[in-house]
C-alpha cells in the first residue's frame, strides 16, 4: 500500500517512521511546504520523493491512502481533495475546524467507500486498552467521574487555542471509554500570551449523573498527565508519565448502608487494596497504523473514523460557544 504523507513538522515525522518500518506499506511521497522540512524528510526517508506541493501529491496515481499531518485549519481542504481523488485518508486530530466541514468529509468518503481514520492516538496506549477492559468488566462498577489533567509549559499553536490542541486527547479518550455523549458543558479559560486561551478548563455532563472534567494549560511549570477515574466499587489513578505501574486501581470508596433520613445516614469509607494491572508496553501510533491499513484492506471502518472525529470536534464547537460567553451552560 503506498502512502503519501502532507506535513513533516513536529507530528509528521512520526508518522512516517511508523510507516516506514511496517510490512507491505510504502511511503512513496512526502509533501512539505517548507525546504527545512523537506530536507529533513529526504534524509530521513531516502526512497520517498519529497515535494513542496500538496495537490501533486494528492494527484498521484500511485497513492493509495493519504496521511494529513499539518496545522488543523487545513485539514478539511486537504482531506476532501484527497477523498476526491480516491484516496483513504489518515488526519490528525482535531478531525476538522467545524462540525459542518466534518460531516462533509464523511459524506464524501462514504459516497466513494473511502476510509477516514482520525489520528485519536491514545486510543491505543496500552493504558487506555486497559482502562477499557477494566470499565467493560465492570471493574470500577457505576461510573461517576473522569477527571484529566493535561498540563505543561508550550507548546504555543498558532493557529487555536489549549482546548483545540490538548482537549482532543481527553473528550476521544471520553468518548472511547464511557461509549456515552455529554448532554451539555461549559468551558471556562483566559489568553494571556498570544491571543489564543492558553489556560482552560471544561466540565461535561453525562447522561446518568457522570461527569467529567478536563484541566488544559500551556502555562504550567510542570508536565502532568493525570486522570482519575471514579466509580461506585472502585477508583483508578493514570498517570501517563510513570515508566512502570501507569495504571493504579484503588479498592476505595465509601459505602452509604442506611438512607432513612439525614441524620441516620450510616457513613463507611471503605481503604482497600491498591494493585496496578500490567499494561501492554506499544507505540500507539504503529499499533493505530497497522489497524488503518487493515480497515483499508478489509474495507471496515475503524473505530476512530470520521464520526468519532466529529463528535469530538462537536464537544470542541460547543466549547468554544461556551468560553466565548464566560461559562454558559451548552447543550449539545
Ligand atoms: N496525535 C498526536 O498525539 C499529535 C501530536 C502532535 C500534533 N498532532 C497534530 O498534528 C498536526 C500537525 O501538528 P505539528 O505539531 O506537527 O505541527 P507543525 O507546525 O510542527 O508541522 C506542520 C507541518 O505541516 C506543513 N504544512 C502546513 N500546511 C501545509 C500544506 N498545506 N501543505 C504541505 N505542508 C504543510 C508545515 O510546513 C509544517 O512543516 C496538528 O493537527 C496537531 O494537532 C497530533
Amino acid at each position: 500500500m503506498n502512502f503519501g504523507v502532507i506535513g513533516y513538522g513536529y507530528w509528521g515525522p512520526n508518522v512516517v517512521r511508523n510507516l516506514a518500518n511496517m510490512d507491505g506499506v510504502n511511503v512513496s511521497c512526502i509533501a512539505d511546504l517548507t525546504p527545512a522540512a523537506r530536507g529533513r524528510a529526504q534524509k530521513a526517508c531516502p526512497t520517498a520523493r519529497v515535494i513542496s506541493s500538496p495537490c501533486e501529491l494528492i494527484d498521484s496515481a500511485d497513492i493509495d491512502a493519504v496521511a494529513v499531518i499539518t496545522p488543523v485549519w487545513t485539514h478539511y481542504e486537504l482531506a476532501k481533495a484527497a477523498l476526491l481523488k480516491g484516496k483513504h485518508v489518515f488526519v490528525e486530530k482535531p478531525f476538522t475546524s467545524t462540525t459542518a466541514q466534518g460531516q462533509e468529509l464523511i459524506e464524501i468518503a462514504e459516497k466513494k467507500n473511502l476510509r477516514i481514520m482520525v489520528d485519536h492516538t491514545f486510543l491505543f496506549t496500552g493504558a487506555v486498552r486497559k482502562i477499557r477492559q477494566l470499565l467493560q468488566e465492570g471493574t470500577l462498577g457505576k461510573l461517576f467521574y473522569y477527571d484529566s489533567t493535561r498540563v505543561n509549559l508550550g507548546l504555543f499553536q498558532h493557529d487555536i487555542n489549549v482546548l483545540w490542541d490538548l482537549a482532543p486527547h481527553d473528550l476521544s479518550i471520553m468518548d472511547y471509554l464511557l461509549e456515552a455523549s455529554p448532554e451539555a458543558l461549559v468551558a471556562t479559560g483566559q489568553k494571556h500570551l498570544n491571543g489564543h486561551e492558553d489556560v482552560a478548563f471544561m466540565t461535561l455532563y453525562f447522561p446518568d449523573s457522570v461527569i467529567a472534567h478536563i484541566n488544559v494549560n500551556w502555562l504550567s511549570p510542570v508536565k502532568i498527565r493525570t486522570t482519575l477515574i471514579g466509580g461506585e466499587k472502585k477508583m483508578l489513578v493514570w498517570n501517563d508519565l510513570e515508566a512502570d505501574e501507569k495504571v493504579k486501581v484503588y479498592d476505595r470508596g465509601v459505602d452509604i448502608k442506611s438512607r432513612e433520613g439525614l441524620y441516620e445516614l450510616l457513613v463507611s469509607y471503605r481503604s482497600g487494596d491498591m494493585w496496578s494491572p500490567q499494561v501492554e508496553q506499544v507505540e500507539a501510533l504503529r499499533q493505530e497504523l497497522t489497524y488503518f491499513v487493515e480497515c483499508i484492506e478489509s474495507n471496515r471502518d475503524p473505530h476512530n473514523d470520521g464520526h468519532a472525529g466529529l463528535r469530538v470536534v462537536r464537544m470542541l464547537e460547543a466549547a468554544t460557544e461556551s468560553l466565548s460567553q464566560k461559562g454558559t451552560l451548552v447543550s449539545l
